[in-house]
């Protein structure tokens, strides 16, 4: 037996009691500990991105816009890149960030988004690849009852339907039993329609493909380390919580971003997933709302339903700041030796079944 295994593990009461007086008096590693735990309060109250530059993809508003401010406020510079150009541009402005127009589904748009970066600070840092779509749905500009509407459409057969955020609006239109006849139509895999898949694709997919090659790229260039982080989802992670489109994108992100970091590491790139779940953003206010066909449907009844049966946290519904203290863990130096990991923030839903919790219960004697 050597001493260290003798100090470690000697139990009797006489070297206990030398134990505590040698620790009382050598104050070397109680300093020690005192000083670590300091740094680490210092750190935690400075900023964590100090210098550093973001792009968010899709940071207009809900996960996107809270992780913009958030990251903004933790110093960096951020460039929102979204396709609502007029609150992507106030958000971007409040925060002393630049916007720029961008269809995630296009590359050159991605690519413009990463060149902005680099012209704006000569370098990019971080991407918040966050860009979805829950549907067939996009952000356009139409005319309807000879008003201008900015606004969510529905795609379908080459036509163009109006849905969602003005859905009570044009409420008692053709437009409403259309859209139903549509929504119950395509869910199931037998009737699913390739050419709603592929736009469906062309963002969620496509979009995350585009953002980390040219951030790569530029990173690589640049010869600065990065952070990627791409938004997948609860629903990667088990079937049944949302479409079989949407479903098999939000799996394929996890598996890029995956094959990604093996690359990319030797370049200094980390490359995550945040998987967020259940959080009451425009998205799922309308999945909520179309799914259970209540247009006029609160964001309080719809996280009362979430805290009551999505997790594991009875009361607690995610909210946008969880997902982006999330992503800002995984931006910042503090998650320096994570790569190729899915952060999941679900309130422990995906982890664990509350069905059989009884078996924990101690009985009463
Ligand atoms: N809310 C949730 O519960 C939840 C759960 C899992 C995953 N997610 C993912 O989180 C991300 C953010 O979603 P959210 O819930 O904040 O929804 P949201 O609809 O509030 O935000 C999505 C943002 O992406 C933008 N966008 C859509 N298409 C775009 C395109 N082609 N190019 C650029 N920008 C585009 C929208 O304009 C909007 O600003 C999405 O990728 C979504 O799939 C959300």
């Amino acid at each position: 037996m050597d001493d260290e295994y003798i100090i470690k593990h000697n139990t009797s009461p006489t070297f206990f009691l030398i134990k505590l007086i040698s620790s009382m008096l050598y104050k070397g590693p109680t300093m020690e500990l005192c000083d670590h735990t300091h740094d680490v309060s210092q750190k935690l109250g400075t900023k964590r991105l100090t210098g550093k530059v973001a792009i968010v993809t899709g940071g207009a508003r809900g996960i996107g816009g809270a992780t913009a401010i958030l990251m903004a406020e933790n110093g960096a510079h951020v460039i929102v890149a979204d396709v609502l150009d007029e609150v992507g541009a106030n958000l971007a402005n409040s925060i002393k960030g630049l916007y720029i127009h961008c269809d995630v589904s296009k590359e050159s748009d991605v690519e413009s988004a990463v060149q902005l970066a680099l012209s704006w600070k000569g370098k990019l840092d971080i991407l918040f690849n966050n860009a979805g779509i829950l549907g067939y749905l996009f952000q356009v500009s139409t005319h309807m009852n000879d008003i201008q509407l900015k606004q969510t459409c529905f795609y379908a057969n080459g036509l163009e339907f109006v849905t969602s955020s003005l859905y009570t609006k044009v409420s008692g239109s053709l437009c409403d039993s259309i859209l139903l006849i549509l929504l119950d139509s395509g869910r199931s895999i037998t009737n699913l329609e390739m050419k709603k898949l592929s736009t469906l694709i062309n963002v969620n997919i496509n979009g995350v493909i585009h953002g980390i090659k040219h951030a790569a790229r530029a990173m690589i260039s640049v010869g600065n380390k990065g952070s990627i982080i791409c938004s997948s989802s609860s629903a990667a992670i088990m079937g049944g919580l949302a479409s079989h489109s949407y479903t098999l994108t939000k799996g394929a992100i996890l598996g890029i971003s995956r094959s990604a970091a093996c690359e990319l590491g030797v370049h200094g790139i980390r490359v995550n997933c945040v998987s967020p779940h259940g959080i009451p953003s425009e998205m799922l206010m309308k999945a909520y709302r179309e799914h259970l066909g209540k247009s006029d449907m609160t964001i309080e009844e719809v996280s009362n339903i979430i805290s009551e049966e999505g997790s594991l946290l009875h009361g607690k519904c995610g909210s946008f700041e969880d997902v982006a203290q999330a992503v800002l863990f995984l931006a910042s130096d503090e998650s320096g030796f994570i790569t190729g990991h899915n952060l999941v923030v679900d309130g422990g839903y995906t982890s664990a079944s509350v069905l059989m919790s009884f078996i924990y219960r101690d009985k009463m004697i």
